[in-house]
């Protein structure tokens, strides 16, 4: 099932996500809704504060990515409660979007390789070092767990740059092709 994508100035991208407890009802049928509503927005990764759930859990699939970027070949993972457990000092720029933000794109810094423990939607425990846009992908995800988007990393002026576009999102008049739900509407 298609979920409606909650866009930036909504609240729920502002909190700090709750901790997804073991015997959440119903974790699959959501993990699948995720997925759905990412592969129809065609997003590489989505966060349940999108979906309006301040939970920490995470969906991935950066398969498409591939042709670019060896390393996103077949990387899909979903994540339950993850936690960067290490960051390489070495970090990457580049552009960057987000399902919450349409029309918006900034360069962002982030670590070319990070270390991350995690549970499947099995609850099953995983931990692995993950390495160039993938890393990335995990990084710009994890931070809507924080009650962060990417454009928090960019400079004021850059900020300032994309004020018309944030108003427009705000307002719910930014031009978007799947379903959405803007603050004001
Ligand atoms: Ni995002």
């Amino acid at each position: 099932m298609i979920l409606p994508i909650y866009l930036y100035g909504h609240p729920v991208l502002r909190k700090e996500a709750e901790e997804v407890p073991a015997d959440y009802p119903q974790l699959k049928q959501l993990v699948a809704n995720m997925y759905d509503t990412m592969y129809n927005a065609e997003g590489v990764g989505l966060a349940a504060p999108q979906v309006g759930l301040s939970l920490r859990l995470l969906v991935i699939d950066a398969d498409v990515m591939g042709e670019d970027f060896p390393e996103c070949k077949g990387f899909k993972r979903t994540m339950v409660n993850p936690d960067i457990v290490e960051r390489s000092e070495e970090e990457i720029t580049l552009d960057e979007g987000c399902l919450s933000l349409p029309g918006v794109h900034e360069k962002v810094s982030r670590a070319a390789k990070i270390r991350i423990k995690y549970l499947d939607e099995n609850l099953t425990e995983h931990e692995e070092v993950i390495e160039g846009f993938a890393a990335r992908v995990v990084q710009h995800e994890c931070e809507h767990l924080e009650g962060h988007v990417f454009i928090d990393n960019i400079s004021a002026i850059r900020r300032q740059l994309n004020k018309g576009k944030l108003n427009n999102i705000i307002k719910g008049t930014a031009r978007c092709l799947y379903r959405t739900k803007a603050v004001s509407k």
